[in-house]
């Protein structure tokens, strides 16, 4: 089946076979070709241990494949059933604080309990040998956003014996690694090893970081457990899980994962709203398209309308028309998918107040119109699927550093890690420049520019890949608390950022934390919050100095030829405008252009590439103003042709297949 995916999670087993028929009518209705189904059914599907009950899945798949519906058939196992819990009472999850939890939401499970293994193998098992040969089974979804997190006596033990592989058996090089010797933590035998468990005062943080690649391991081996069950029956069928986003929600190493599944689907939900929510949708969707390795990938769920800048507290309603726009940016970043959560609002349960494709109030709203609207526009585009996106600038992520900067043990718990990527992010963005996110590991030599706003913990490995790209001609923009930790949470000696002194020609010794609100004025007219540090250079140009304060007359920003590259530093957070201007200016010395030179502020754009050279310019006007944006071609919403300029009303968006080739950075 050709074209874009589009569609949501399904779930009839919640409806009378009534509302069944509905459901196929308003399909067709709103172009919907793909359905999700089965993700949180456990108890449907199997009522008692190994009774499995399959009449309405039958019923659904025969159903949808009828309606010209493809399946994205989920095993069920993030929700086990009551009657499983009460029998396995050792496989619920235990808090940090020894507190046992109970069934009766989702997600209650330990992935490392071996009856919770052994009861998802068997339903895995049962679906993947029942559906094997149905024609609707487009690609299996396992399991659902997998992290919940445990510290019960089968977690330990499985922590032990992955620490056991990772010190090879010796548990000198373990006692070394977490610098045991402070606060008498020295492990004579591996059973005294607990997980990170609540404790008195402050975690040793070599042990909690271990814990959390332990935990992201674990729960990719419940993964391959299933997805080898899966390919064993099914061996053409693409199978994928989806990854949970949000900032709060971290528990697993992408790039890791990433390598494990057959494309990277993401769930997304939005945490702000206006602009800023935009940016969050660029932010989601270049990380989903890095994690792909820059092959298109799925958004598997978002909401239809809702968004959580609340922080929970409260949801706030999408405006209209953001279901298309968001819902294009995605598209425009690589997605080959639209699928929400949900399709029809659930009547009843906790997330009954979720948006839905269909609403409880049924087609004739607002959001059931813009839904069959945005389907009839997704069918007006096919020929961009498979479709590429370019970058020529990239931002680090690294899952450790992540980890590590979350601990109550670094100098100040307002420098965190993602927002620090967020603020970079955010201003390429706002500079029309669109970034790929990227390992240590990787080539970074094909960047013209690569960011890493806080490489707080750097391995040597990692600090030697920095080095080589910046010798090797590349511009590294290294921000503040950077190379401070090696992979053991040890500090570097001899001043940071660590393994790379020469490359940046700048040694810092010391930090001096900012206090939220508080500020520091630089000498080229930036401002500094957060976080400042005591710098000297060994060869580098000061850019900018510190202004006032302990710090005044220090370098606070450097630039540094080295090789045949250039290596920047920057010691504190700029504010947006700061950060704005360097990040302006550094695209500038790297010869990187924006995406679209001479759009106009406000107006993202963002190509796709096709491999025969056709490309694609997604424009999207975020301002209130109408925008004239040079482009040449077929504009595909409307079927314009489009000879120089587009006129763009106010937080329109426009499709256009290229005429003249795009100016390749
Ligand atoms: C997640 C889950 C869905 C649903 C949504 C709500 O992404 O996968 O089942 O709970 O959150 O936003």
């Amino acid at each position: 089946m050709p074209g874009f995916w589009y569609g949501g999670d399904y779930s009839p087993e919640q409806w009378p076979p009534a509302v069944w028929e509905e459901d196929d009518a308003l399909m067709r209705q709103a172009g919907v070709n793909t359905a999700t189904v089965g993700v949180f059914a456990w108890s449907t599907l199997e009522p008692a241990e190994g009774t499995y009950d399959f009449t309405w899945l039958d019923r659904t798949l025969d159903r949808l494949h009828a309606n010209g519906v493809r399946v994205i058939l989920a095993t069920p196992t993030a929700s086990p059933p009551p009657w499983f819990s009460l029998a396995h009472p050792d496989a619920l999850p235990v808090t940090p604080e020894g507190t046992q939890r109970w069934h009766g939401s989702r997600d209650t499970y330990c992935a490392a309990a071996p009856a919770y293994r052994e009861a998802a193998k068997r339903v895995t098992a049962a679906l993947g040998e029942r559906y094997a040969e149905h024609p609707a089974v487009a690609m299996w979804h396992v399991h659902n956003e997998y992290g919940t997190p445990c510290y019960c006596e089968h977690v330990a033990a499985a922590f032990r014996c992955w620490l056991r592989a990772r010190y090879d058996g010796d548990l000198a090089a373990l006692n070394d690694a977490w610098y045991t010797r402070f606060w008498s933590q020295g492990y004579r035998t591996w059973d005294e090893i607990l997980p990170p468990r609540d404790t008195q005062y402050l975690p040793n943080p070599a042990h909690a970081v271990d814990f959390a690649r332990f935990w992201s391991d674990e729960l990719l081996a419940a993964y391959r457990e299933q997805r080898d069950i899966l390919r064993g029956h099914t061996p053409d069928t693409p199978i994928t899980t989806n990854f949970m986003l949000p900032d709060g929600y971290q528990m697993l190493d992408f790039w890791r994962w990433s390598a494990e599944v057959d494309v990277v689907a993401i769930d997304h939900y939005l945490n702000a709203t206006g602009v800023a929510g935009t940016i969050d949708v660029a932010f989601g969707a270049d990380r989903a398209r890095s994690f792909n390795r820059n092959r298109p990938w799925l958004l598997m769920e978002q909401a239809v309308s809702t968004m959580w800048p609340g922080h929970g507290e409260m949801v706030t309603a999408k405006e209209p028309g953001r279901l298309l726009r968001d819902s294009l940016a995605y598209v425009a970043r690589g997605s080959d998918s639209v699928l929400a959560f949900q399709w029809r609002a659930s009547r009843g349960g906790s997330e009954l107040h979720h948006a839905a494709m269909v609403p409880h109030a049924g087609a004739d709203t607002r959001v059931f119109r813009e839904v069959a609207a945005l389907g009839r526009t997704l069918s007006g585009l096919d020929e961009i699927v498979g479709s590429t996106v370019r970058a020529s600038v990239a931002i680090l992520w690294d899952a450790d550093t992540r980890w590590a900067l979350e601990l109550p043990v670094t100098p100040s718990r307002h420098l965190r890690y993602v927002p620090a990527l967020r603020d970079t992010h955010a201003a390429l963005w706002r500079a029309g420049a669109v970034a790929d996110f990227a390992r240590y590991e990787d080539d970074l030599s094909r960047y013209a520019v690569v960011f890493a706003p806080s490489a707080y913990l750097l391995s040597p490995a990692a600090a030697k890949s920095l080095a080589s790209y910046v010798e090797g001609g590349g511009h590294l923009v290294l921000g503040c608390f950077s190379g401070v930790v090696d992979e053991r949470y040890q500090a570097w000696l001899g001043g940071f950022p660590g393994g790379l002194l020469e490359a940046l020609g700048v040694r810092v010794e010391e930090f001096h934390p900012l206090a939220p609100g508080q500020t520091v004025a630089l000498t080229d007219g930036a401002t500094g919050q957060l976080w400042s540090e005591d710098l000297a250079t060994h060869g580098a140009e000061v850019l900018a100095g510190y202004r006032g304060g302990v710090l005044d007359g220090k370098p606070a920003i450097t630039r540094h030829t080295h090789g045949e590259g250039t290596g920047w530093y920057v010691s504190t957070f700029l504010n947006e405008g700061s950060t704005d201007r360097l990040v302006r200016r550094v695209l500038d010395a790297a010869g990187v252009r924006p995406e679209l030179p001479g759009a106009p502020e406000g107006v993202e754009a963002v190509r796709r590439h096709g491999s025969d050279g056709r490309s694609w310019l997604f424009l999207f006007n975020h301002t209130d103003n109408t925008a004239t944006v040079p482009a040449h071609g077929r504009e595909l919403l409307t079927g314009a042709h489009i000879e120089g300029a587009l006129r763009l009303a106010p937080l329109e968006v426009a499709v256009i297949r290229e005429t003249r080739p795009p100016e390749v950075n």
